[in-house]
C-alpha cells in the first residue's frame, strides 16, 4: 500500500486526515546471530518491505488503533491502565508499548489515532515487530513535533518490546529498522552502539540474496530465546567476563577448557565464533569481495544448528538444498525456531535454487516456502 492509500484509509477509519504517514522496514540479518545479547557485533540490512503508520495526535490521552488487515470496521481504543505494562496483549501491545516507553523516557505525549499497514511477513524472522515499533515511534513523535535521534527511537522501541510486550530481545532489530540506509548493511557494535554503513551492492556483483520463508512460525516469547540468553550470561559469569563479547576468538580454546559442561561450551563457542564471522564478512564487503561471504554464512548456520541449537528441520533443509543447488552460502536469519533462510546466489542461478528448494520442501511434506530476492532498502522515514 502506498503512503497516499494509507492516508486515505486513515481518513475512512477515523473521519479526519492524518498529520502524516511514516514507514519503517523489517530487516534481514546478514550475519551476527545472538551476538546482540552478548554485547557483540551484528550486520543487518533493511528490507524493502515496511510497516506504515498514519497518525494524528490527540490531546485526550486516548490511543485509537486501526489495522489494515483487521476485518472489523472499528478501531481499538486504549486508555489509562491499557497503556501500562501487563494490561494489553496481541498486536496492540506494540503501539501501546511504544507510547508507554516514550512517556517513560520523559516525552510529554498525549494520545493519537493510528492506522497501521504492514508488508513485512509476520513470524518469518524478518522483524515485523521492530518495524511496527519504529513506524509507530516515528509517527507518534514527529506528529507531535518532537525530533528524536534514530538511536533514541531504537532504544525506546527496544524498551517497549522488553518491558511492555515482554520479549527479552537485544537492540539489533530496532536499530536496523531505525538506522539503516539504502544499499548498505549496518555494522553495529551492540556494546557502545558505534555503527558504520557498509556498502552491500549485490546486483553490481551479479549476485542475489534470496529469502526463503519456511512459513514455520516462530514465537520469540515462548521461552527458548530467554533460555539461550540466560545460558550465555551464565557462560560469561563462569569465565569472569562482563559479556561473551569479551572472550577473544584467539583465546577460545582456553575459555572452553574453563567451562563446566558441553552445553555451556557450545553456547560460548557459537557466540565467540559468530562475532569473528561478522568481522570477516565486513572485511570481505569492505574489500568488495561479496562472493567470499558465502562460506561464512554457511558456517554461521552450522554453528546455530549444532552449537546454539535454534534451527529446525525446515531451515536446515533450505540451507542444505540451496547450497547443493548452487548457492554460494546460506543460513537461517533472526532468532530461529522457524522463520527464514537467506541464500547468496549468482543471479543466473536464482531460479534454479528457488525451484530446488520448493521441490525439496514438497518431497519432505513441508509447506511450500515463500522465496523472494531482497536488496538493502531505506530505514525508517516519513513518507507523507
Ligand atoms: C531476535 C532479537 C534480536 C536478536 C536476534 C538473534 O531477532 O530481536 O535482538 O537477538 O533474535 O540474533
Amino acid at each position: 500500500m502506498s503512503a497516499d492509500a494509507s492516508a486515505d484509509a486513515f481518513r475512512r477509519a477515523f473521519g479526519h486526515p492524518p498529520a502524516g504517514v511514516w514507514a519503517a522496514p523489517g530487516r534481514v540479518n546478514l550475519i551476527g546471530e545472538y551476538t546482540d545479547v552478548n554485547e557483540g557485533f551484528v550486520l543487518p540490512f533493511a528490507l524493502p518491505h515496511a510497516v506504515r503508520a498514519a497518525a494524528a495526535p490527540r490531546d485526550d490521552g486516548l490511543l485509537r488503533l486501526h489495522r489494515g488487515d483487521d476485518a472489523r470496521t472499528g478501531w481499538l481504543e486504549l486508555s489509562g491502565a491499557d497503556l501500562r505494562p501487563g494490561h494489553t496483549e496481541g498486536w496492540a501491545a506494540y503501539p501501546a508499548g511504544v507510547l508507554w516507553a516514550l512517556r517513560e523516557a520523559g516525552h510529554d505525549l498525549g494520545g493519537a489515532d493510528l492506522r497501521i499497514d504492514g508488508e513485512v511477513p509476520q513470524g518469518a524472522g524478518l522483524s515485523s515487530s521492530a518495524a511496527l515499533e519504529c513506524a509507530v515511534a516515528l509517527a507518534l513523535t514527529e506528529a507531535a513535533g518532537l525530533a528524536l535521534s534514530r538511536q533514541e527511537i531504537a532504544r525506546i522501541c527496544r524498551r517497549a518490546e522488553n518491558d511492555f510486550v515482554g520479549v527479552p530481545c537485544g537492540i539489533m532489530d530496532q536499530t536496523a529498522s531505525a538506522c539503516c540506509v539504502t544499499g548498505h548493511a549496518l555494522f553495529l557494535d551492540t556494546r557502545d552502539l558505534a555503527r558504520r554503513h557498509v556498502p552491500l551492492d549485490l546486483a553490481g556483483a551479479g549476485l542475489r540474496l534470496l529469502v526463503v520463508d519456511t512459513r514455520v512460525k516462530h514465537a520469540l516469547a515462548d521461552g527458548a530465546y530467554a533460555k539461550r540468553r540466560a545460558g550465555c550470561e551464565a557462560g560469561a559469569r563462569a569465565l569472569g567476563v562482563r559479556a561473551l563479547r569479551d572472550v577473544p576468538h584467539d583465546r577460545l580454546g582456553d575459555a572452553l577448557d574453563r567451562l563446566p559442561d558441553a552445553d555451556a561450551r557450545a553456547l560460548v563457542r557459537h557466540v565467540v565464533t559468530e562475532n569473528e564471522r561478522v568481522r570477516r564478512v565486513v572485511a570481505h564487503l569492505d574489500a568488495g569481495d561479496v562472493r567470499a561471504v558465502g562460506p561464512l554464512l554457511t558456517a554461521g548456520h552450522a554453528s546455530l544448528r549444532d552449537d546454539f541449537r535454534v534451527s529446525c528441520p525446515e531451515l536446515d533443509l533450505a540451507v542444505a538444498v540451496a547450497n547443493s543447488s548452487g548457492a554460494l552460502g546460506a543460513r537461517m536469519t533472526g532468532a530461529g525456531f522457524g522463520g527464514s533462510v537467506v541464500a547468496l546466489v549468482e543471479s543466473e542461478r536464482a531460479a534454479a535454487v528457488e525451484r530446488a528448494v520448493a521441490d525439496a520442501f514438497a518431497a519432505a511434506g513441508f509447506a511450500r516456502p515463500r522465496v523472494f530476492p531482497v536488496v538493502a532498502g531505506p530505514g525508517a522515514r516519513r513518507e507523507a
